[in-house]
């Protein structure tokens, strides 16, 4: 199932980055975003998730957040997330950067990481910027409300949005300067996460995929290993340290 050659680079390595997207939770009962079950009421995820959207109808985008919360909240991290944080304690040093709103990989245990797309369980104020954890205090109708009476949104990018810029610098270095790359769970079609394994090639890194299907970038990296992340994971742990899961 795995290569020689990636079996040796995992045992010698020094930094170890790991991109992921919804392919990682897909285990764990979350949907993917380009799957069938993505849809939600016949919408697909970027006719809610942008900014417009919110604007015209922000009653119509909550009752998707909400539901999103709900199925998330009631949702366990799966054998890949866990293998991701054995795979941090054995890496000299990790880096992991994820696609992912669901917070899985936090409650998971996995220590360094970076969240490119945000966190759906929080909320940030559309007036004065104010970050809120938990549910908002204030309700005017069925939308939340931050105390300075404006709106509230979830903290997540949106199609169009910018990317946390010191997020994404930080995500660009961990890709430039690892010698071992792993690209888990996600499409590679969504821009800028979606350079970073092709970053981390042109810096030297073995760069290594794992995903049920070929994707676009599986013909330009050195190693594709199909199969769902929750098996594939654990036992490349297996085959490399001996650990079992
Ligand atoms: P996608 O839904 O585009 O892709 C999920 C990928 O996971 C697909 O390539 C599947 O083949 C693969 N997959 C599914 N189940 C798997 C499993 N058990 N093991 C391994 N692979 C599996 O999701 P992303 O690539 O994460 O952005 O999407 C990227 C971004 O597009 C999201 O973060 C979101 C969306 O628009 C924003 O909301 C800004």
């Amino acid at each position: 199932m795995f290569s020689s050659q990636l079996i040796k680079a995992l045992k010698i390595l020094k930094k170890l980055t790991v991109l992921t997207g919804a392919g990682i939770s897909a285990e764990s009962g979350v949907p993917t975003f380009r799957g069938e079950e993505g849809l939600w009421k016949k919408f697909r995820p970027e006719e809610l998730a942008n900014v417009n959207a919110f604007m015209k109808n922000p009653q119509l985008v909550w009752e998707w957040y909400d539901y999103r919360k709900k199925l998330i909240s009631e949702v366990r991290p799966n054998p890949g997330h866990d293998a991701l944080v054995k795979m941090e304690a054995f890496a000299p040093e990790f880096c992991l950067i994820t696609q992912n709103v669901d917070g899985l990989h936090r409650k998971a245990g996995s220590i360094n990481i970076l969240e490119l797309h945000g966190n759906i369980m929080r909320s940030r104020c559309m007036e004065c910027g104010v970050f809120i954890d938990s549910l908002p205090s204030v309700m005017k109708g069925d939308l939340p409300h931050c105390q300075c009476g404006g709106l509230l949104r979830p903290d997540v990018v949106w199609y169009g949005e910018m990317l946390n810029q010191d997020i994404l610098h930080s995500a660009f270095r961990a890709a430039e300067t690892c010698d071992v790359f792993f690209s888990i769970g996600t499409s590679a079609v969504v821009q800028p996460a979606a350079s970073l394994p092709m970053v981390a090639k042109q810096a030297g890194a073995f760069v290594v995929e794992i995903n049920m299907e070929p994707t676009i970038i599986s013909d330009r990296i050195d190693e594709t290993v199909l199969g769902l992340s929750g098996e594939v994971l654990p036992k490349l742990l297996k085959d490399t340290w001996h650990i079992e899961m």
